[in-house]
């Protein structure tokens, strides 16, 4: 896809220096603090509640408390009210097509989706191009992601771009209550909580599929491919009308191969989950950081000097070692695979098998996507006080089930930390019981799910506004022409200027000046 198309596509978006400019503000980091736990902050700005039992009559509302510490509270307000699908929801201008848990925390919502959009350059300078032209206005979208501060960023330049969406959840307890009271005070249709039954989670997905209003979607954000599946199985009839599906997740997109090989599949689909800037930032960059924040958060442990062993030295792993390399640890690296091996020996890694340093590393930390990488065999081994963390996708790297034997005592540190207690007291320090632990114990940045927003909404323009015939109802990746913009977008954030090549340049090189300035297959 050509920079002409795209530009056509989005409308106006051409990059300009006045709108680079315009992120400039969000470059100021210095304001940042740390956030408190979402649960325990209590809003009390005007909006309502209404019981279904009151008849609409029994409207609250009460006096703002933005500004001080003192809005602090305990959370256990939002779980002492009915069921929210026992209840009519209506906001302050009378909206009511949402159902979430207490529109009164409004406010907090809006400020932890501020405090997000401090870090989210990329998708406002997004929002920012595109206002005017509304490149999604007509479209009707279903989301089915995460509620978050930072998907609130995406789901409203979205609305800012012309769109009309309705909203699930993707996971039952991953929704800010607070962030979706912020949405629905806005009149964006909502419909999650956290803490939500499997029953309540389906319900959710069917609101925002079929709605009593003539509501048609025509396009499908999914991360995990609930919404897709239940659209295909269960309203054949709405999937016809659909013009594209945007799928984050691994597990949605395996499922929309599955769906196009079987012929299932009513309209296109982009695979944003393997998009290049995507993966660059999520696998190397984030776990960088986060594979610091986990240690930290969960065990207190100064990490320089220590003895670390990394299992797997692809993109993961390559990021754990190099933040934890450059914090003064001693580094080594198993491997299965020669070129990363060598890739890691170059790297100045010592590349060992595991039982050969088992017995004597202080932290272990598996990146390889495999099974079993840690056996009990090797855990027998470990020196008492051994941390031990997963950041690969399946809870089996370390081999947890093998802990669960008689002899072996757990005692529980704190919610995501266990002592495991060897018959001689031996004790090793277990993360997350194994899963993935940056998402059991660190937060996800801002900055990251900016990137990905980006791609989605691209993903999204492009599938609405591609001539017929463009795509057929298969599953295809993000134009790298889509990628290279999504990175661009980011660059103000850091004052980065980028080169422009001359015509002479761009020949001699056999590119477009614009771009793309890689081929498909290229490893950045
Ligand atoms: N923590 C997160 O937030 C996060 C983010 C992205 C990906 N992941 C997950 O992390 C895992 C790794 O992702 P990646 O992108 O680095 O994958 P990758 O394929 O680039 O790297 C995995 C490496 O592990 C090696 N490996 C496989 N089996 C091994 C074994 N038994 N012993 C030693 N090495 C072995 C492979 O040769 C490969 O080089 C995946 O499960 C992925 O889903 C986690």
């Amino acid at each position: 896809m050509s920079t002409e198309e795209i530009d056509e596509t989005l409308g106006e978006l051409r990059i300009s220096q006045k709108l680079l400019d315009a992120t400039d503000g969000f470059r100021d980091r210095s304001k940042r603090r740390l956030s408190l736990p979402l649960g325990s902050m209590r809003d009390t700005r005007k909006s309502s509640i209404v019981s279904a039992s009151s008849g609409g009559k029994g409207r609250r509302s009460s006096g703002c408390s933005i500004e001080s510490w003192s809005s602090f509270d305990s959370l256990d307000e939002d779980e002492s009210l009915p069921h929210p699908r026992e209840r009519t929801h209506v906001n302050s201008k009378g909206f009511n097509e949402f159902c979430i848990r207490n529109i009164e925390r409004h406010g907090l919502g809006r400020r932890e989706i501020q405090l997000a959009e401090l870090e989210m350059p990329g998708i406002l300078a997004l929002r920012q191009r595109a206002k005017e032209d509304k490149p999604l206005k007509g479209a009707k979208i279903v989301g089915c992601t995460h509620i978050n501060a930072q998907s609130a960023v995406l789901i409203e330049t979205l609305v800012a771009m012309g769109a009309k969406v309705k909203w699930a959840a993707c996971n039952i307890f991953s929704t800010q209550n607070e962030v979706a009271a912020a949405l629905a005070e806005k009149g964006i249709s909502i419909y999650a909580w956290r803490g939500q039954t499997e029953e309540d989670f389906w319900w959710c997905i069917k609101q925002c599929l079929s709605g009593s209003d003539n509501w048609q979607p025509n396009l499908i954000l999914d991360d995990g491919g609930d919404a897709t599946h239940t659209l295909v199985s269960k309203f054949p009839a709405v999937a016809k009308h659909l013009k594209g599906i945007v799928e984050e997740s691994t597990t949605g997109v395996h499922r929309l191969y599955q769906l196009s090989r079987n012929a299932k599949l009513t309209a296109p689909a982009i695979n944003v989950h393997d998009a290049v800037i995507r993966t660059m930032v999520t696998n190397y960059y984030c776990q960088k950081e986060s594979i610091i924040d986990v240690l930290k958060r969960s065990t207190d442990t100064m990490v320089c000097g220590k003895s670390v062993l990394v299992c797997g030295y692809g993109e993961v792993g390559k990021g754990i070692v190099s933040s934890l390399k450059s914090l003064g640890c001693n580094m080594y690296v198993s491997e299965a695979d020669p070129i990363c091996a060598l890739q890691a020996t170059m790297d100045g890694i010592r590349v060992v098998k595991v039982e050969e340093v088992a017995h004597r590393v202080d932290i272990v930390v598996t990146a390889t996507g495999n099974k079993k990488v840690i056996t009990r065999d090797h855990m027998d081994n470990m020196k008492s006080g051994t941390i031990l963390a997963n950041m690969g996708h399946a809870n089996t790297e370390i081999d947890v089930l093998s802990l669960k034997s008689s002899e072996i005592m757990w005692e529980k540190v704190r919610a995501d930390v266990d002592h495991i207690i060897w018959p001689d007291g031996k004790r090793l320090v277990l993360i997350a019981e194994g899963r993935l632990a940056n998402l059991a114990c660190a937060a996800l940045p801002s900055f990251q799910i900016s990137v990905n927003s980006v791609t989605s909404t691209l993903a999204l323009v492009e599938l609405y506004s591609a001539p017929l015939g463009r795509y057929k109802s298969e599953v295809y990746l993000l134009p790298k022409r889509m990628d290279e913009y999504a990175a661009n977008l980011h660059l103000a954030h850091f004052n980065a200027k980028l080169t422009e090549m001359t015509d002479e340049q761009a020949s001699y090189a056999g590119l477009n000046k614009t771009g793309p300035f890689k081929p498909q297959f290229y490893r950045y």
